[in-house]
């Protein structure tokens, strides 16, 4: 054990599995944690219903590059519905546990996961496109400013679906740079989706 970490866990940090951006991926999902500010983006390609290659990328600490390379493991040629049901205890066992303080870099992990579900079982029609998923995606986004999502911040105004058109209000800030990046967090979320997005500056 280093600093409280398993022999899994520094195994997969120096060597982690499935990582890198996939050009061709048929659905991509980010989550951010409001615990720590950090970040991930998966990337899946299917094989018919079963999950054929899946990477990622971690902008997180040893724990996020762990974790997240663990998933992709434990989902790689495994169906949608099994892959749904991963929970945060699978991936403990799988880890050989993990010091309690990192545990939100797991759960970060699995959000992505679910996330990438979600959004592909939208894309298949599998379930609606309404404001709560919006409301999911953008779950996803941190605010730079509080370094809360954009949500919780308060910079989501409000959601208008109709059909595959999408209207966002966003409340802008007076920093450019900070709007540029929410802007394109919202296009990055709905990546791969057929969708027309409208960010609606108020
Ligand atoms: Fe931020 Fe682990 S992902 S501390």
């Amino acid at each position: 054990m280093k600093a409280g970490y398993s022999k899994k866990v520094m195994e997969l940090f120096l060597n982690p599995k499935n990582v890198g951006a996939m050009e061709d991926a048929d659905v991509t999902a980010i989550a951010g944690s409001v615990a720590c500010g950090d970040m991930i983006k998966l990337y899946i390609k299917m094989d018919g219903d079963k999950i054929g290659k899946i990477t990622f990328e971690s902008y997180g600490c040893a724990a996020s590059i762990a974790t997240s390379s663990m998933i992709t493991e434990m989902v790689k040629g495994k169906s949608i519905d099994y892959a749904s049901k991963i929970s945060l205890q699978d991936e403990l066992k799988e880890l050989g546990g993990l010091p309690k303080v990192k545990y939100h870099c797991a759960i970060l992990a699995i959000k992505a996961l679910r996330m990438a579900i979600e959004k592909w079982n939208v894309m298949n029609g599998k379930r609606k496109l309404d404001e709560d998923f919006v409301r999911t995606l953008l779950g996803a986004i941190l605010d730079p400013y509080t370094g809360k999502n954009i949500m919780a911040a308060g910079v989501v105004k409000g959601i208008e679906i109709d059909g595959k058109k999408i209207k966002i209000d966003v409340k802008l800030s007076d920093n450019k740079e900070f709007n540029e990046e929410i802007a394109s967090g919202i296009e990055e979320v709905f990546e791969k989706m057929d969708v027309e997005v409208k960010i609606n500056a108020v």
